[in-house]
């Protein structure tokens, strides 16, 4: 007997990040601190070790009118300066599109209800192969299968293995829903340029001539691009996308804030046609009220007096986390390429991830912690959390890494 449904597959989640987290902080407490190289940990962290929360937003955050922490959002899609307040910060003016917007709690909403709405039961899913682990437990919760694209040719994305997955996929069903996770990919710091974004664009219209197309453009990291303003330009490639090619974009509030709690974020959909975007948006109206029914609504509310008001004073705050970031990415890729660690290529964002198969991976990560040297398994790698490490736990890892990794080839 069971009292879950028959087609739900039962296998508790393998975490693999918070089991890391307790064994560093369980080596923290026996051998200090200071002596743990703890890599783990995925959200922004000052150099004092703390949890990075911008005073722009909390300060912002407590400021409001209790009545407006208390109450419900204006609608399940969110609230009307909210939606507008994002499509002006995600676009930032470079999309001639027709726009929707639909308020989601965090980025995990807008790839989830996209997911769960665009492809039949059994369909498939086209994920990176080296990923953020969600992709891949949203398609089994919807009885989905996934297909991987290999996301490196040397040091740039793999267009060809890209087109390969997507025409291999074609053939078993009517329509293509794909995930690129761009720019600052998890976990490997990649962005692509505007000549791939425009390729994989004129693919996806050569793919709609007789399958409809959804691209899921994941972009949780991109407010800590290292391009700036120029980080959303990329956006333009999409105005190019024919009637049966609609995008959404996920945005996540939970980084771009700071604040991974408060649970806010938005799935911004846009097609070339009115009826493309409305049909979108009727769906996933409904879905965000059979599921969560409405938004934060003083997530929401912080979001938009700061993109109103108080914009310069955010942009200035986490520009120093940008600075600080760039710095520590720069530390360690200089010295992993000084030692012969071989990495993904890396442009920005949170993570590095080292590149090796999986075999060695798995004995790389052991041997590392012999090291005190914390790290998380990804496919095909292994990630190493610089948004979390002071410059001083950064320096000279690399080095380490890599005689631990030589002295296992011996
Ligand atoms: C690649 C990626 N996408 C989306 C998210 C969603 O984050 P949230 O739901 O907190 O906005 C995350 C969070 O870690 C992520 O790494």
């Amino acid at each position: 007997m069971s009292f879950i449904k028959d087609s739900v597959n039962r296998k508790p989640i393998v975490d693999t990040v918070f089991v890391i987290v307790e064994a560093a902080r369980q080596a923290k407490e026996k051998y200090g601190a200071e002596n743990v190289s703890d890599a783990v940990i995925g959200s922004l962290y000052t150099e004092e070790g703390k949890l990075a929360a911008f005073d722009t937003v909390f300060s912002t955050l407590k400021s409001l009118d209790n009545t407006h922490l208390a109450k419900y959002a204006a609608s399940f899609t969110g609230n009307p300066d909210f939606q507008k307040d994002a499509i002006d910060w995600v676009l930032d003016s470079n999309s001639n599109l027709y726009k929707e917007v639909i308020a989601t709690p965090g980025g995990t909403g807008a790839v989830g209800m996209s997911i769960e709405n665009c492809l039949e039961d059994g369909q498939t899913l086209i994920i990176p192969e080296i990923a953020w682990g969600s992709y891949s437990l949203m398609a089994q919760m919807h009885n989905l299968k996934t297909k991987a694209y290999s996301l490196f040719e040397g040091d740039h994305f793999n267009m060809a293995d890209f087109k390969a997955v997507c025409r291999s996929v074609m053939e078993e069903q009517d329509r293509l829903v794909l995930i690129i996770n761009d720019p600052c990919q998890n976990p490997t710091g990649y962005s692509m340029t505007i000549d791939e974004w425009k390729e994989v664009i004129a693919f996806l219209n050569e793919c709609s001539k007789t399958h409809s197309v959804v691209l899921i453009n994941d972009i949780a990291y991109i407010d800590f691009s290292y391009q700036g303003r120029y980080a959303k330009k990329y956006f333009t490639c999409f105005d190019e996308i024919s009637e049966n090619v609609a995008v959404v974009v996920a945005f996540s509030i939970s980084k771009s804030l700071t604040s991974y709690g408060l649970r806010c974020g938005a799935a911004i959909l846009l097609g070339k046609t009115p009826e493309a975007v409305q049909e979108l948006k009727v769906v996933f109206e409904k879905t965000a009220r059979a599921t969560w029914s409405n938004v934060n609504n003083g997530a929401m509310e912080t979001f938009s007096q700061i993109m109103e008001h108080k914009q310069d004073e955010y942009l200035a705050e986490k520009q120093k986390y940008v600075d600080l970031l760039k710095e520590r990415s720069d530390l360690f890729i200089v010295q992993a390429d000084e030692a012969g660690l071989k990495h993904y290529p890396y442009k920005e964002g949170f993570f590095v991830t080292l590149a090796m198969d999986n075999d060695e991976r798995d004995r790389l990560h052991a041997a590392l912690m012999e090291e005190q040297i914390y790290t998380v398994k990804v496919n095909k790698g292994i990630r190493i959390a610089i948004c979390s490490m002071p410059l001083k736990t950064i320096d000279g890892l690399a080095k380490r890494i890599k005689s631990v990794q030589d002295s296992l080839s011996k």
